[in-house]
């Protein structure tokens, strides 16, 4: 995981948040090769999820929603995390985080009095990540939605606005308007990337834990009961796209919650197995019945029941909910694509990311930098390739550093112009895995924006 942070800053993927100012816990900025990977995954994702299937239709929902939304979601009352802090040196810790560690269940739906009782008869196994120290303050409810003063002019914070603490309330609150404004029919699906905000106690593993990340989560709407074979269907499908993405089979499983969230009957994971801390979630696959839509009709008033078009019936829609991280996928991604070998008598670190992620797709390079000739004819190479895919044009150092350098940020091709090119038009094209070498005419350069 070290080998990977500094990999993410030394090459421009990923910064602190607020670094001038020291830093700020739980946020981070992604850098110019970070934001073109971070895009990659959501083109591919989408890709997936919208353009690929026909009854599947794609929403961007306003961050800022009426505040009754929260209520009825069940967030204001149900989203809360156990918190206690260490008396010795102030430092906050999640309960039921501690508990799990020394493998101790604490369920979601317990009382505060009951995690107490729990928490004071292990007291003694749990330690202060900090200190060391095993005297803690009682636990309290930490809600985590984060509020906000938008439209509150007298600062008296009447009536509070939340950050979405998930991104899919805005697709429950537009499932009327998609079946009332274009021709979807249940079972159909929509799909949202958004932003969430969560007060987490304890952000931590780089972007594993943030306290604002963008969440990629698709709603699969359907007829009451006839959730088990389609929910079984998705789960496999979301883990095959991640192998078809280039992740290794083995670091991938799926795992069932024991604990459900409020709104969930049944909940799956899929599991990647992280450097340094191991297998933890990075997509939750949530069977949500017909909790939301039931909710909001009640707090809002209108009634969000479905009439089939064919046989009359109507109901209120189940929900089968896909939604993952875009910070933990891209972590993944990075991770599994790390590789350290040796090239001749050299090492080198090399991100092999599948094409259709790789930030720069192809790098160009004329073999000298100070003969004119061979730099102007690069230039023209890197001017026609960049209409059609991300590249580079890199004169800068040696040649044997400038391949490191595009291999340490996953380029696949690397193509140099050379002194025969200026005779008969061909360059070299390098690949990045096998690190071979082959003579390619100009004319017959082609590369795709993607390939999967
Ligand atoms: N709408 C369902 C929902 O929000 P969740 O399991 O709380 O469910 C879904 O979150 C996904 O969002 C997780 O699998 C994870 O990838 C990501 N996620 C949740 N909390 C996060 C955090 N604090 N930092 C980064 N990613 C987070």
């Amino acid at each position: 995981m070290e080998s990977i942070i500094s990999l993410a800053k030394r090459r421009g993927f990923v910064y602190q948040g607020s670094e001038i100012y020291g830093g700020m816990a739980g946020m981070y900025d992604f850098g110019p090769y970070g934001v073109e990977l971070l895009n990659n995954i959501k083109a591919a994702w989408w890709k997936e999820n919208v353009q690929k299937r026909e009854n599947y239709f794609g929403l961007d929902s306003a961050m800022f929603k009426d505040p009754r939304v929260w209520d009825a979601s069940g967030h204001t009352t149900g989203f809360s995390d156990p918190l206690s802090e260490c008396k010795k040196c102030n430092t906050r810790i999640r309960v039921d985080k501690e508990l799990e560690k020394i493998g101790v269940t604490a369920d979601e739906k317990m009382s505060e009095e009951h995690l107490n009782q729990l928490f004071n008869d292990n007291k003694d196994k749990i330690k202060c990540p900090k200190c060391g120290a095993s005297d803690f303050t009682p636990v309290r409810s930490f809600n985590l939605l984060v509020k906000t003063n938008m439209g509150d002019f007298t600062g008296e914070n009447v009536q509070p606005v939340y950050l979405p603490g998930e991104a899919c309330q805005g697709i429950y609150l537009n499932f009327k308007n998609v079946v009332d404004t274009t021709r979807a029919k249940v079972p159909f699906g929509l799909a949202q990337i958004g932003k969430a905000f969560r007060n987490e106690i304890s952000p931590r593993n780089f972007l594993f834990r943030t306290r604002e990340f963008e969440q990629a989560d698709t709603q699969y709407f359907i007829r009451p009961n006839e959730n088990k074979e389609a929910y079984e269907r998705i789960k496999q499908e979301r883990f095959d796209w991640y192998v078809k993405m280039g992740i290794k089979p083995e670091n991938l499983r799926f795992k069932q919650h024991e604990n459900l969230v409020f709104y969930a009957s049944d909940a799956w994971d899929i599991e990647y197995n992280y450097p340094s801390y191991g297998f933890d979630e990075m997509e939750g696959i949530h069977d949500r019945t017909d909790y939301d839509l039931s909710q909001h009709s009640k707090f809002s008033g209108v009634d969000l029941s479905y009439k089939d078009p064919y046989t009359g019936e109507k109901y209120i829609p189940w929900v089968l909910e896909t939604s993952a991280g875009l910070g933990r996928m891209l972590l993944a991604f990075m991770s599994d694509a790390y590789t350290e070998d040796i090239v001749g008598d050299d090492k080198r670190t090399v991100l092999k990311l599948s094409y259709d992620l790789a930030p720069i797709k192809v790098a160009v390079f004329p073999l000298l930098k100070n003969k004119p000739e061979l730099v102007a004819k690069a230039r023209e190479v890197y001017d026609k390739l960049k209409e059609t895919v991300r590249c580079e044009f890199d004169d800068n150092g040696n040649i044997g550093k400038r391949y490191r350098r595009q291999d340490e940020i996953g380029t696949p091709h690397c193509v140099v112009i050379d002194f025969d090119t200026l005779t008969d038009g061909t360059v070299t094209v390098r690949d990045r895995d096998t690190t071979e070498q082959k003579r390619v005419a100009i004319a017959d350069l082609s590369f795709a924006p993607t390939r999967a």
